[in-house]
């Protein structure tokens, strides 16, 4: 049995593009408020007053603790956060340099726990609330050429799994949704991509009607960990 509730105010990042994107056009759709984080909203036009664009670099870790603390306290009413933002970088190890390392680290790991450090604290005291983390595939298993990009989502989904019991004294439901490849922008700078026949890709809607089954659940039920996959895994390299 699901329940609709009325109107939320739902955090997303990577709000402008793919999958957070397709979210917030979702939630507003639904009827809620969507405050997305992404770095340029240029891209998009939502179209909705009930949509707050906020323009920040998660890559810019040292920035991040004063201007999360800041948009925390500025919307207290914020009962859902999607972390959403991420980027692909794919290569053998010897192929990063260190500085890459470390900067996929803190987009794809650091930032989702900066996030919920700011705003942790304001979710517990609510009856009922969610933070839903964007995993991968890559979460489950380490692939060649995936080093790092494994590495920050297996952090990511240890991560949500000791949340979740961290935070079961509380109304806060913490989720993970693991997707295998899905048809978004995150293939633009890299050079595979999924088959083009629909059996080879998830679509950025299907992850975010998941999220919307995540949200509407009842609340003395947590989903914990979801994974998708496209029917027939198919990869296709630029230069093939
Ligand atoms: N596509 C897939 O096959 C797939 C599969 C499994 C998991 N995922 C995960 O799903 C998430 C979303 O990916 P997607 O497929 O929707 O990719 P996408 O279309 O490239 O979207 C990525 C989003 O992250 C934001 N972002 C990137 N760097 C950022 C930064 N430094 N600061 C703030 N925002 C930043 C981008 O916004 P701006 O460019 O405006 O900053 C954009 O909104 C990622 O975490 C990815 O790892 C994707």
């Amino acid at each position: 049995m699901t329940m609709t509730r009325q109107s939320r105010t739902i955090l997303i990042s990577g709000a402008s593009s793919g999958i957070g994107r397709a979210t917030s056009e979702l939630m507003l759709q639904n009827g809620h408020r969507v405050i997305g984080i992404g770095r340029d909203f240029s891209k998009c036009d939502f179209n909705s007053d009930r949509f707050n664009a906020v323009e920040m670099d998660l890559g810019d870790i040292k920035a991040l603790p004063d201007q999360l603390t800041a948009l925390a306290k500025q919307h207290p009413e914020v009962d859902a956060i999607i972390n959403c933002a991420g980027q692909g970088r794919f290569g053998s190890l010897e192929e990063f340099s260190y500085k890459q390392i470390y900067k996929l680290m803190d987009l794809n790991f650091t930032s989702h726990a900066f996030v919920c450090r700011a705003f942790i604290p304001q979710l517990k005291k609510l009856k009922h609330s969610n933070i839903i983390f964007i995993g991968s595939e890559a979460a489950l298993e380490g692939t060649q050429k995936g080093s790092i990009y494994c590495a920050s989502k297996f952090a990511l989904r240890g991560f949500a799994q000791a949340l979740r019991q961290e935070c079961s004294g509380s109304g806060l439901h913490i989720s993970i949704i693991n997707p295998g490849m899905v048809k978004t922008e995150f293939f633009d700078q890299l050079n595979f991509a999924p088959g083009v026949d629909s059996t080879n890709f998830i679509e950025a809607a299907d992850v975010a009607n998941t999220i919307n089954m995540i949200l509407d659940s009842r609340p003395g039920t947590v989903i914990d960990e979801i994974n998708l996959s496209p029917l027939k895994k198919v990869v296709k390299f630029n230069n093939t």
